[in-house]
């Protein structure tokens, strides 16, 4: 059976809509509300959700006109309930709703991380496989088990402060860089010196073995940085490329050594990269090398479908109705991250 779901996402800033039949990606049309929050050097809960209200009919009009079906042929719709904002996720949850009750159709809400997971399969990939999942952008950094990506997924560690892509849109705030931060860290970088400015790796040290070994923590790298950048500003020695490289280095070799770290301990030999730091070029980089090393089967899927869409909503949505799982009952709410 190969479900025919539109999918809707929309827990940050992008509002996503896509449509799938069964694994096969039919349409894929993301509006970002990027640009009205640059200002403002991070995401505004409340610019998102507004933006999200206004972006919805249109993006969902031009979802079904690029796959060329109409709602009525539609099995169900999906949508992701959370974790995220809870603004944006409530514009997304009441557009499903609304649509599933028009056109009579059966809504499943899930989960925006496995909703990431289930982006591979639209790419070809290997998914009736167990996979360690590492999901870094800007509103999560999670590693994941996923023994069985319909029912069994296991939170093996995720960020205890801020997320990855957070501390780059950081990071590029203190060193004068624009938003969104990875990008101009990213190009930056390639000028300076990573082993310049040694700065911490977050929740490495033995200590952090015992409780936080797949956790991750960046907010005292953010201070290192600051601390750099006041210092060497004042003696007049600041090397913004030499920082960005450095603390993009820091942030790449804990997030591959952790993913890594779990394809060992679980005896998983797969990683599949999801999020919209996987644009950055470093950690796509270091995951290959050291993937090789350890014999590590590294899965990327091509960076659409990486950074958030509502495309792997669907896929998720479909891969349930395909298995015959009931979808939410009326009712059902949102998980916001800030609960
Ligand atoms: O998945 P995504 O598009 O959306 C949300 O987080 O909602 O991820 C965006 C995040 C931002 O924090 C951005 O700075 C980061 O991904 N990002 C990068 C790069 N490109 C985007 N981080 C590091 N290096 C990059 N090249
Ligand atoms: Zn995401």
């Amino acid at each position: 059976m190969r479900p025919l779901v539109l999918g809707i996402e929309t827990s940050c800033d992008e509002t996503g809509v896509g449509i799938v039949r069964g694994d096969e990606l039919l349409a894929n049309v993301v509006a970002s509300s990027m640009d009205l929050h640059a200002r403002f050097g991070g995401v505004v809960p409340e610019i998102a959700a507004r933006a999200h209200l206004e972006a919805m009919e249109p993006t969902i009009e031009r979802a079904l006109a690029e796959a060329g079906v109409t709602l009525d042929e539609l099995d169900a719709i999906a949508v992701t309930a959370g974790p995220g904002l809870a603004g944006a996720l409530m514009v997304g949850v009441g557009a499903a709703k609304a649509l599933g009750i028009a056109a009579g159709k059966p809504v499943h809400g899930v989960n925006h991380l496995v909703g990431h997971v289930a982006a591979d399969a639209l790419a070809g990939g290997p998914i009736e496989q167990e996979t360690i999942a590492l999901l870094v952008s800007g509103g999560h950094t999670s590693l994941l088990h996923v023994r069985d990506i319909d029912a069994d997924v296991v939170t093996l560690g995720e960020t205890i402060d801020d997320a990855a892509g957070e501390a780059f849109d950081k990071v590029a705030r203190l060193l004068g860089l624009v938003y969104p931060g990875g990008p101009s860290i990213d190009a930056a970088a390639a000028e300076g010196d990573p082993t310049a400015i040694r700065f911490p790796r977050g929740l490495t040290a033995p200590k952090d073995r015992e409780r936080h070994r797949f956790d991750f923590s960046f907010s005292g790298l953010k201070t290192a940085v600051a601390r750099h950048v006041e210092r060497s500003a004042d003696a007049g020695e600041l090397s913004v490329p030499d920082v960005a490289a450095s603390f993009r280095e820091a942030v790449v070799d804990v997030l591959v050594t952790k993913a890594i770290d779990a394809c060992a301990h679980t005896g998983v030999p797969r990683l599949l990269l999801g999020g919209g730091v996987v644009a950055n070029r470093r950690l796509r980089e270091l995951a290959a090398e050291r993937c090789e090393a350890a014999g590590v089967a590294l899965r990327v899927p091509p960076l659409s479908l990486c950074t958030d869409n509502g495309a792997m909503i669907a896929g998720l949505g479909a891969r349930l109705v395909a298995r015959g799982i009931a979808p939410s009952a009326p009712g059902f709410g949102v998980e916001s991250t800030l609960d």
